[in-house]
């Protein structure tokens, strides 16, 4: 079983609204409303791929409550811990004449260090459970930017794997830890480092950097470029594809994490590993909603991955 692990869930609310500007009052033409935060969207691509997943993190209020019944309607067992705080809407007004988009993103809760501490002792008995771990995206207010390290050496001492996705100060002190596998994207991995990379070169010394911290499966995605990975063994291979018409990229990173769980929790080979979640990445890429894949596109998608071989670290 995969245990996806979302500290900072939402609702994620659309509104389509043509000719959107301040000053106004406007009826949607259309409106919806999804269980959001990065880790969630992790979830429903693994379930939708036919794992087992449980899903944990943080909830509260009727914003929760919404994010309990969707959990509960795509068939993924619910072990979120309750908070006193609310749990944060996320709007997104589209507006599709005018092409643009506003956004407008509570702060969300603030958590105690009781609450956070109930958690972790909640997650000893969830990991206990599952195979692989994810963690995905930022930490609500309250807690520590190194929180992630605690997670990471829980899930380690029960030889667990664990990947993590996430960004800034919860990057830089999560990967101490020594995680199994951390997918930054470009933008993530330049906060790392402090520079800009763009070369071959660059990229083979990021990994080396990873693979120094203890990083066992270090992956950088790219968009369209696809990845570079460093394999367990050290073998650096560009895993790359044609290109392909996108529809809505946001959330694809999401479902590559998904994709390498998922290959991960069957025990398949390191390649395959990046395979699927390239796969679910570009299968992502095909839907309008955010975190988003049908089995059938991805199984078309692995199909026309190809990989370069750059060498040993
Ligand atoms: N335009 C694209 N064309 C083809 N494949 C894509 C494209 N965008 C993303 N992908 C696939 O999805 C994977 C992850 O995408 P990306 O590097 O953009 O992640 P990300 O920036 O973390 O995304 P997010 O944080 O929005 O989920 C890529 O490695 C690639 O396989
Ligand atoms: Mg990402």
């Amino acid at each position: 079983m995969i245990l996806t692990v979302t500290m900072n869930p939402a609702i994620d609310k659309v509104y389509a609204i043509d000719d959107f500007h301040v000053h106004g009052v406007f009826r949607p033409k259309a409106m919806t409303a999804t269980a959001g935060g990065k880790g969630l969207n992790v979830a429903r691509v693994a379930r939708i791929l036919g794992q087992q997943v449980m899903a944990t993190g943080l909830i509260g209020g009727a914003a929760g409550q919404f994010i309990h019944d969707q959990l509960h309607n795509i068939g993924i067992i619910d072990n979120f811990v309750p908070i006193k705080g609310e749990t944060r809407i996320c709007i997104n007004i589209m507006d599709e004449k005018n092409n643009t988009s506003t956004e407008i993103l509570e702060p969300g809760p603030v958590v105690s260090e009781d609450e956070y501490k109930a958690f972790l002792e909640r997650f000893e008995e969830m990991v206990a459970q599952c195979d692989v771990v994810t963690a995905s995206g930022s930490l609500p207010r309250g807690i520590p930017a190194d929180f992630y390290r605690s997670l990471i050496a829980i899930a380690k001492r029960k030889r667990k794997i664990f990947i993590l996705d996430t960004s800034g100060e919860y990057l830089k002190e999560g990967i101490k830890e020594g995680p199994f596998m951390v997918k930054p994207n470009q933008h993530e991995f330049r906060q790392v480092v402090g520079h800009d990379f763009s070369t071959k070169e660059d990229y083979v010394s990021a990994l080396k950097l990873l693979k120094r911290s203890g990083v066992v499966f270090p992956v950088l995605s790219l968009g369209d470029k696809g990845c570079v990975a460093a394999l367990p063994n050290g073998d650096v291979y560009h895993f790359f594809s044609p290109p392909i018409k996108v529809v809505n990229t946001v959330g694809s990173g999401d479902a590559f994490v998904a994709g390498c769980a998922v290959a991960l929790s069957r025990a398949a080979q390191p390649i395959e590993v990046i395979k699927l979640g390239m796969a679910c990445g570009m299968a992502n890429t095909q839907f309008f909603e955010t975190g988003m894949v049908s089995p059938e596109l991805v199984a078309k998608f692995l199909e026309c991955i190809q990989i370069d071989f750059w060498g040993v670290i």
